[in-house]
């Protein structure tokens, strides 16, 4: 009886694709519990009282005095009721549940009502998959460049923007950024010459509607590439070919590995990667070679199955290969008609980047769970009425329509979506997958943080302070013990966090336990910890929404492990 719609018939499902994660057994299911705490007024007072773009690094510091532990249980309402709106059910939340047994999420049945509006929506879509494509890669790899080109190519960016941009970088005495500078816009990145933070773009392909994400490179921005990979079904990894370039990148310390990491801790499986700068190289067949046999050495122990990796020679500044085939230097790789279109190590002969892009398969779309919004950007709504508040994000599951009540979690505010924004365009309605901007009423700005969770209030999002996780722990240097301060990083937000208890330590590979009660997790371990957050987070078992249950921790500037949240614990 779910309602999806025709165009999602050819999917695979994420699910089938998830290797490293999927490793949730029946004990942990049964040992799951959901509690969510109403929080109080008195929780937030110390909150800084002004809307305005909460960046990333302006959340960091900010500190809240400890939230004050509610007995809720799995039976009670977890949202407070105000005015207006009727209390969730008790009796929805614990339907079929067997006591102890607790999944925090129920489908929610699409009512017939929607049927009009998911209509609206396959036509929007033109029939075409929606695609979340984030770009990564070393510093200076190349992705804006090359994500620039494509842009104008496909004429999203027009001859007069194109040339504006060639007389700033010319102006700047950085000719050869003309192309990066459509994606970085901000004056410092173009007079670095260097991406800071997420750009975003539209584009079509034959079979697709492809939301862009290009991330920074640098090191010094992974939180800002993390909020960018958050909001990603598939990837675009971008090598650079130089001799010594796609060395220093691939090294420990560089970021080909690290942001492949990352992107595959976040659920991304499907993966191009664009061996960009081959006109440097004279497009060199053997360097092609080497530099995918030593990516997918190291893709393949990372998680991502080989069919869900291919590799593309291209040039991001001469343009070579990306919607046109067949160009002279390129014969090696279009070489003869048996080759063509059939894919050798992930290198599928005569494909151009764009045609790899058509060829990704679409993730799964969970339409008929709850409607969940997760907010990565707040800021003054402009010229939409007095007292409406913007919000950005990324709608994770259900759908939503104009004047539908929804409820801010974890503050509980009532709020009312007054217009939905696509790529500044008004719609009336959205589902799971859309990026959106939400102009909501009835809010009270000082509740509104990137993280929170704008739901349904029949069916809210837990919310926790203490979670039991699973982790997998990257090359660190020092072990984690208990009492390991750690950043947690989930969705666009990030918290301070305490691994307070280390449970059990598993075999990385098959999962099986190996001891309870470790003293320590060492470096490419895995275990099960629990974590005690600084505040109050909104999230979801790793098994009811997968997007709402994982997370990064990281210390230091460097990642130290992913994790999914296996059970709310407080
Ligand atoms: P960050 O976002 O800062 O990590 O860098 P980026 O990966 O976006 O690289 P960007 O597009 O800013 O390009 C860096 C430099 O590489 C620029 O000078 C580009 O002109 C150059 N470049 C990018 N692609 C190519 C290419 O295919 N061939 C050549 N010759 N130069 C390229
Ligand atoms: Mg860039």
């Amino acid at each position: 009886e779910d309602v999806l719609p025709p165009t999602r018939g050819r999917l695979t499902s994420r699910d089938e694709l998830d290797t490293q994660f999927d490793m949730d057994t029946e004990d942990d299911k049964a040992r799951s519990k959901a509690a969510a705490i109403p929080i109080r007024q008195s929780d937030l007072d110390t909150l800084p009282s002004r809307v305005a773009t909460l960046k990333i690094s302006e959340r960091i510091d900010r500190s809240i005095s400890p939230q004050k532990k509610s007995k809720s249980t799995i039976d009670s309402p977890s949202v407070t009721p105000r005015q207006g709106v009727s209390p969730a059910p008790v009796s929805r939340r614990s339907e079929n549940t067997p006591s102890g047994v607790t999944s925090t999420l129920k489908r929610r049945p699409i009512a017939a009502d929607r049927t009009n509006t998911l209509r609206d929506y396959n036509e929007r879509l033109e029939g075409r998959d929606l695609l979340n494509l984030v770009v990564v890669g070393h510093v200076d790899a190349g992705k804006s460049t090359l994500m620039g080109h494509l842009l104008v190519k496909l004429k999203v960016v027009d001859d007069r923007a194109m040339h504006r941009n060639r007389t700033e970088a010319a102006r700047l005495g950085k000719d050869s950024f003309s192309f990066a500078f459509v994606l970085d816009e901000s004056e410092e990145e173009r007079s670095r010459g260097v991406t800071m933070d997420i750009a975003q773009a539209q584009f079509k392909t034959k079979t697709k509607i492809v939301n862009l994400v290009d991330a920074p490179g640098h090191k010094d921005f992974i939180p800002n590439m993390i909020n960018g990979a958050a909001q990603a079904d598939v990837g675009i990894l971008v090598v650079d070919s130089r001799r010594g370039e796609f060395e220093t990148g691939f090294e420990y310390g560089g970021q080909t590995r690290e942001h492949a990491l990352l992107l595959r801790s976040l659920g991304v499986s499907q993966l191009i990667c664009a061996v960009n700068k081959m006109d440097t190289i004279e497009w060199s067949q053997d360097r092609f070679e080497e530099i995918v046999k030593k990516l997918s050495a190291f893709l393949k122990p990372s998680g991502y199955k080989d069919a869900d990796v291919t590799y593309v020679p291209v040039s991001g500044w001469t343009g070579e290969n990306l919607i046109t085939p067949n160009n002279p230097p390129l014969s090696w790789y279009n070489k003869d008609e048996s080759t063509s279109n059939t894919t050798v190590n992930g290198v599928i002969h005569g494909a151009t980047l764009v045609d790899l892009i058509d060829r990704l398969k679409p993730p799964e779309r969970p339409i008929s769970k709850p409607f969940r919004f997760c907010i990565s950007d707040i800021y003054r709504a402009t010229g939409v009425g007095a007292g409406t508040v913007s919000i950005a994000g990324r709608i994770e599951c259900g759908g939503v329509e104009v004047n539908e009540r929804a409820i801010l979690r974890p503050s509980n505010d009532q709020v009312t979506i007054k217009s939905i924004q696509i790529e500044n365009t008004n719609v009336t309605s959205a589902f799971a997958g859309d990026n959106v901007t939400l102009n909501i009423q009835g809010v009270d700005p000082t509740h509104l943080f990137i993280g929170n969770v704008v739901c349904d209030p029949e069916y809210p999002i837990p919310c926790a302070t203490v979670i039991q996780a699973r982790i997998i722990i990257f090359n660190i240097s020092v072990p984690i013990i208990p009492g390991t301060p750690a950043v947690f990083h989930f969705k666009s937000m990030q918290e301070q966090a305490k691994i307070m208890t280390l449970v059990e330590e598993l075999d990385r590979l098959t999962g099986e336990l190996k001891r309870r009660n470790p003293r320590l997790l060492p470096k490419n371990s895995s275990g099960v910890i629990e974590l005690v957050l600084h505040r109050q987070i909104c999230c979801e078992l790793y098994s009811d929404v997968k997007e709402l249950g994982r997370f990064m921790l990281r210390q230091s500037g460097l990642t130290m492990a992913a994790g999914i949240i296996t059970r709310i614990i407080t």
